[in-house]
């Protein structure tokens, strides 16, 4: 099913993105200088690709879709699992912000744990949202899903990837060439 496979491979460039996060952190670690720049890039993928592109498509179409047409327990998982872990994503991302901006302005050496507390708190969080809806929630929607409602999902998913093609294809590259980088 298109609708949910581009959210499958899309979690295989997020969990990308989350392991040079978790490398830059390990460099902090190590003595290595607090690369701002590198971590707001970082935060401006997690909240433009991972967030409103990625939780954007799961909120607005496939879980919406759940949630209109599949009863109680879908509702459960959705709005009281999924969508609350999407909000402590963001969470996580706006503390990282802070320590940044505050690190950036003070120079205060013991921000780098707020850096690193956060990155990895945001880091492992969303690798275990993206297991539980690989393993859960989207084989629960492949197997209970209209065939109606499963040609809906795609063909809206296939409208909202047009809107966005080229913004995704940048974000991709440059992540292609930090991970090279950094996961080589
Ligand atoms: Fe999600
Ligand atoms: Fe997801």
């Amino acid at each position: 099913m298109y609708g949910i496979e581009i959210l499958v491979d899309e979690h295989k460039n997020i969990l990308r993105l989350l392991d040079c996060m978790s490398a830059s952190s390990y460099g902090i670690l190590k003595g290595e200088d607090v690369d701002v720049d590198l971590f707001k890039k970082y935060i401006d993928m997690a909240r433009n690709y991972a967030d409103k592109h990625h939780h954007g498509k799961e909120e607005l179409i496939l879980f919406k879709h759940m949630v209109d047409t599949m009863g109680a327990v879908a509702e459960k998982l959705v709005n009281y699992g999924m969508l609350i872990e999407h909000d402590y994503g963001r969470l996580y991302l706006t503390s990282l912000d802070e320590a940044l901006d505050a690190y950036r302005s003070t120079g205060d050496d013991k921000l780098k744990l707020d850096i690193i507390a956060n990155t990895i708190g945001y880091v492992n969080h969303l690798r275990r949202h993206i297991d539980k809806e690989d393993n859960v929630i989207y084989t629960f929607a492949e197997r209970e899903l209209s065939d109606e409602i499963k040609k809906t999902v795609n063909k809206e998913t296939e409208i909202f990837e047009d809107e966005n093609l080229e913004k995704v294809k940048e974000y991709i590259t440059w992540l292609d060439e930090i991970s090279n980088k950094l996961l080589a």
